[in-house]
């Protein structure tokens, strides 16, 4: 599979058509081990990827520090990096804290933007999303803030993530400029995704949503018959289960790229070295009905 540079939206951020994301940095086996870390940063390098998927709460406030201390400072101005925030969790790291909630006050964000910028080694950030719908939010004071945060050069670009096409809508009434993405869970055993109306707001929108999970988070086994068909069908095409599924997600024509989450470095060269494959529309919908566990109406 060889990894492009695409556009997220019309003359937007361009990332690399797969992204690493940092979320599991923390769990076994790489337990936030540095040199590990490195070893994986560079997989992605020599294959492509430059575009790396962050939040502030991943690892429980941890792995944004770790990838600044792992990642080459040289390279930084060959990469993009994309973080999130708005959701306030429970945790040592922010003892103030006394429930889990959302929070997209002008403050949190600043605030947010400002640590991760002093976790990831850098002074600015490429993409900013907010990370999950908040029932309280003020379109108003979003777009104010991020107004200023781009302004000021701290942010290139701006995103929402599991956000619904009203909601999505909203926050860009009040915005000058196209959101770049709205970054959502897909993959065989999440099909709702596309029918749902979230895709063709993108297609109608021509910004490339980014797909987080897109191995399901290692549950494509869960299902018998889908992990038949995926091994039968990856067989046939000569390419790999991994490989096969992220060619399924890229069949979509609205464009999706997909925000690997492995940290086992096989599986990675797996998805990376994956041939291009072209699948059929009856093949891709055969996964996508296994995923389901139905046929279609
Ligand atoms: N915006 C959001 O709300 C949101 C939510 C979640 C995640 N994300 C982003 O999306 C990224 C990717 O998410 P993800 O990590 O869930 O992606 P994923 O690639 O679907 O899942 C990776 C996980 O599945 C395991 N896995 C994959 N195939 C497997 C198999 N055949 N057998 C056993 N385990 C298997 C991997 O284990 P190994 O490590 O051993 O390969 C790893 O733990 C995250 O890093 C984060 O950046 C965003």
């Amino acid at each position: 599979m060889s990894v492009k540079r695409v556009a997220l939206a019309p003359n937007g951020l361009e990332v690399s058509s797969l992204i690493y994301g940092a979320w599991r940095l923390v769990n076994a086996p790489l337990q936030g081990h540095i040199p590990s870390i490195q070893r994986l940063l560079d997989l992605c390098f020599e294959h492509g990827i430059t575009t790396f998927d962050h939040a502030d709460i991943y690892g429980g406030y941890q792995c944004e520090e770790l990838f600044g201390r792992a990642m080459n400072p040289a390279l930084r101005s060959r990469m993009e990096l994309v973080t999130k925030c708005g959701i306030r969790l429970i945790n040592p790291a922010r003892p103030h804290h006394r429930v889990k909630s959302y929070d997209t006050s002008a403050a949190h964000i600043r605030q947010s933007v400002e640590q991760s910028l002093i976790n990831l080694k850098t002074d600015y950030l490429d993409l900013l999303l907010i990370h999950r719908p908040d029932p309280l939010m003020d379109a108003d004071a979003i777009a104010d803030v991020v107004q200023d945060l781009r302004q000021s050069g701290k942010i290139r670009a701006f995103g929402v993530s599991n956000f619904l096409p009203a909601q999505f809508d909203l926050l860009q009434s009040r915005l000058p400029e196209p959101m770049a993405t709205n970054q959502i869970e897909a993959h065989p055993l999440r099909p709702s995704v596309f029918f749902d109306g979230t895709l063709d707001h993108a297609q109608r929108l021509r910004y490339r949503p980014m797909i987080w999970s897109p191995l399901a988070g290692g549950r494509l086994g869960d299902q018998p018959e889908l992990t038949k068909i995926l091994q039968l069908r990856a067989d046939e095409l000569g390419t790999s289960v991994e490989g096969l599924v992220l060619a399924w997600l890229q069949r979509h024509p609205a464009g999706l790229v997909p925000v690997l989450g492995t940290t086992n470095e096989q599986r990675l060269l797996r998805m990376l070295t994956a041939p291009e494959v072209a699948i059929s529309s009856e093949v891709w919908h055969e996964i996508l009905q296994a995923g389901m566990g139905h046929e279609l109406p």
